[in-house]
């Protein structure tokens, strides 16, 4: 693999090797085993591969959660070096090359950037959006692959397709999980010991969602999960909400459910001074 941090230098390298389909995984680094689940599809139905390190400011709306977003930039190139070919590229450009300029655009996602996610961390969709934008249009990949655990997130890159008219296909990647349940994401190495002891709850209560929705309405099962997170010392629930994976509506009764869609549960817990989602596919049987 060879690692580059200009933008030039990554287009002069794509032109040279001239593989297609070109395939892109962008990262924020302090990659993990889920990372690589996506970066090795991605090796799996391309020649070449694009790899990006890149820590948005743009999609943070609270800055000490940008300081405090773990780096490791060393781990991120030896575990990478495992599952990338000669011919992929990572991709690790410094604010300048991707912000020269400040980024004023505002993108407009109608219910997408106004549930869930959104409403807790408001700008953040415009964020990915800015930034996913910019890296499309400098690596021009043919696949790109983002992890289904940040499930609004891919929803929002799939209606930033359609806008923008690029051609990219977007993968969704499953969820990689860790034993107990907890899935994979870069915040996890933040969590206090104990807080990590307890934190198998979000994918247990999630999960009894899964048989609940048989026997049980909305506002019960929402209540049942409210409570199950906010029993345990230090979690606290930020919401709860099964939606279709294409508006994101959020459902209020379960007559409300097509057979043609398909509904997610999806959640948000601060635990301990750490904010993590997760979700599951519900099906109404
Ligand atoms: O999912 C992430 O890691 C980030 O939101 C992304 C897509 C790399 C944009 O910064």
């Amino acid at each position: 693999m060879k690692v580059l941090s200009t933008v030039i230098e990554l287009q002069t390298q794509l032109k040279k090797m001239h593989l297609s389909p070109v395939g892109f995984v962008p990262t924020m680094g302090a990659l993990h085993e889920g990372h690589l689940s996506l970066v090795q599809n991605a090796v799996q139905q391309c020649p070449v591969i694009v790899v990006s390190i890149f820590v948005n400011p743009t999609q943070f709306n609270n800055k000490n959660d940008l300081k405090n977003y773990p780096r490791t930039p060393d781990s991120d190139l030896s575990l990478l070096k495992k599952v990338l070919r000669e011919t992929d590229l990572v991709f690790t450009p410094g604010i300048k090359e991707i912000y020269p300029e400040e980024d004023l655009r505002k993108f407009h996602f109608g219910n997408l950037d106004n549930v869930m996610e959104a409403l807790h961390r408001p700008g953040h969709f415009n964020g990915v959006a800015q930034v996913v934008s910019k890296l499309f249009d400098i690596v021009k990949p043919d696949i790109a692959i983002f992890g289904l655990k940040d499930f609004q997130q891919l929803a929002i890159i799939k209606a930033l397709v359609k806008q923008t008219g690029n051609k990219v296909r977007i993968i969704g990647n499953p969820i990689i999980r860790e034993n107990d349940g907890l899935a994979l994401s870069s915040r996890n190495r933040l969590l206090e010991p104990e807080i990590r002891s307890h934190a198998t709850i979000i994918f247990k209560t999630i999960s009894a969602v899964t048989q609940m929705i048989k026997n049980y309405n909305i506002t019960e099962i929402k209540s049942f999960v409210r409570e199950s997170i906010n029993n345990v010392p230090g979690f606290k629930i930020e919401y709860f909400e099964i939606v279709d994976d294409i508006d994101l509506i959020p459902l209020k009764t379960k007559t409300e459910m097509k057979r043609d869609k398909r509904y997610f549960g999806c959640i948000a817990v601060v635990a301990g001074k750490i904010r993590l989602i997760d979700n599951i596919e519900i099906e109404l049987v």
